[in-house]
């Protein structure tokens, strides 16, 4: 397993947030964490890298991460592709995508070169837009730097928070393309959507969060069939209540 959370709480003050949470992820495995609204999706993200107060324990590739410290983290492989996708607006595509790797460029690495041809060629578009300031792309442009900049990272594991949020279908069906290119080449993702329907056909293994709690956990295609995953995430009525 490159990711074992186990009894992971997360606490704003008073409010519990995820209460208990145990999952893992396995080496290329696409796992999916899906759920309503405010279920606790987001925390659960930032409690893996550190970004929230937590109790529980967290092992990334087999060692218990005690203090995380995003920039650590990102240098071992674990990225994450935030909801809010904090671009920087008025630098251009190609040096947003640069910063994403930074942390390699001062550890001298090599391959980022090879690395953003990489990137270019999952996402023709960033390419034909590469002096194009990040601030003027549409909002699928941005999601798409977004998971350009994390994979300029080289992550191990990537982690994507609602990558799908506030996009027209069409765009969101590009996403979903490119995260299946990226499950095809053996990127291990973990990602959280409420788009159920799209995330548990991509992923091999999913995991329903309710109020801060997962209520089940299967196979992303046991988990299409589940009858209660219908009625609550897939069906017509889940699909007017989720504004689609
Ligand atoms: N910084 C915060 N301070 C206080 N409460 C928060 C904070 N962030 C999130 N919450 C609360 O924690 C719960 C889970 O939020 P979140 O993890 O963002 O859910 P999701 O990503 O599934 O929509 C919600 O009730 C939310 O209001
Ligand atoms: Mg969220």
């Amino acid at each position: 397993m490159i990711l074992e959370v186990e009894n992971l709480t997360v606490r704003y003050g008073a409010v519990e947030a995820v209460r208990h949470l145990t999952l893992s992820v396995g080496e290329g495995e696409v796992i999916t964490l899906i759920g309503p609204n405010g279920a606790g999706k987001t925390s659960v993200l930032k409690g893996i890298l550190g970004l929230v107060t937590t109790s529980g324990q967290v092992r990334y590739e087999g060692k218990l991460l005690r203090r995380r410290e995003p920039e650590a983290l990102a240098l071992k492989g674990l990225v994450m592709v935030p909801e809010k996708r904090e671009l920087f607006a008025s630098l251009t595509v190609e040096d947003n995508l640069l910063l994403g790797a930074f942390p390699r460029f001062q550890r001298r690495e090599r391959g980022i070169w090879e690395d953003l041809d990489w990137v270019y060629s999952l996402f023709p578009r960033l390419k034909e837009r590469r002096r194009q300031l990040a601030g003027t792309m549409s909002g699928g442009e941005q999601q798409m730097l977004a998971i350009g900049r994390a994979l300029m990272g080289r992550p191990r594991l990537l982690l994507l928070d609602e990558p799908s949020l506030g996009l027209a279908p069409l765009i969101v069906r590009e996403i979903f393309h490119i995260l299946s290119e990226l499950k095809a080449r053996g990127v291990t993702l973990l990602l959280v959507e409420q788009n159920a329907r799209m995330a548990l056909r991509l992923a091999d293994r999913g995991y329903v969060l309710e109020a801060g709690e997962l209520v089940m956990e299967g196979r992303g295609s046991e988990l299409l069939q589940d009858p209660r995953v219908i009625e609550s995430y897939l069906g017509i009525r889940a699909q007017e209540a989720a504004g689609g």
